[in-house]
């Protein structure tokens, strides 16, 4: 079901600070923050070979990424992104063996336009997954 790793998420309190660590201490390609108003963050895209990194940082006032900063003040993987082929083939496998898509359970736009379902950490190895169709 999976495929390629799209991304992995890292909340960050102050994006400009993590932009200078990936780009001047990592030596990394990093691109300018692109706000992203209907996703509640501002996002740093670091630039790898083979996956991207993406720093968030809330924007407004109901920011999916607050809570997860409050309870980690210096911020920390956030989540990761997996693709798949299908998002619905893929969601309606996961569902039928008991696993807890987040939210309504459909598939929205996510943050590169394409569609996205969150799945519970609880079932995950403790992580929140994205699954992104490619
Ligand atoms: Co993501």
């Amino acid at each position: 079901m999976l495929d390629r790793l799209n991304h992995v998420a890292i909340a960050v309190p102050d994006l400009q600070a993590g932009a200078r660590v990936y780009r001047d201490t990592l030596g990394a390609k990093v691109s300018e923050p692109q706000p992203e108003p209907d996703h509640g963050v501002t996002v740093v895209f670091v630039e790898l070979s083979n996956t991207k990194i993406e720093l968030l940082e809330p924007l407004g006032e109901n920011s999916p990424i607050q809570k997860f900063l409050d309870k980690n003040p210096s911020g920390g993987i956030h989540h990761i992104c997996y693709e798949v082929v299908d998002i619905y083939a893929a969601r309606n496998r996961l569902v039928s063996e008991g696993s807890r898509v987040l939210g309504d359970g459909e598939p929205k736009i996510g943050a590169h336009g394409k569609p996205v379902l969150f799945l519970h950490p609880k079932d995950f190895c403790g992580t929140l997954v994205e699954l992104e169709q490619a």
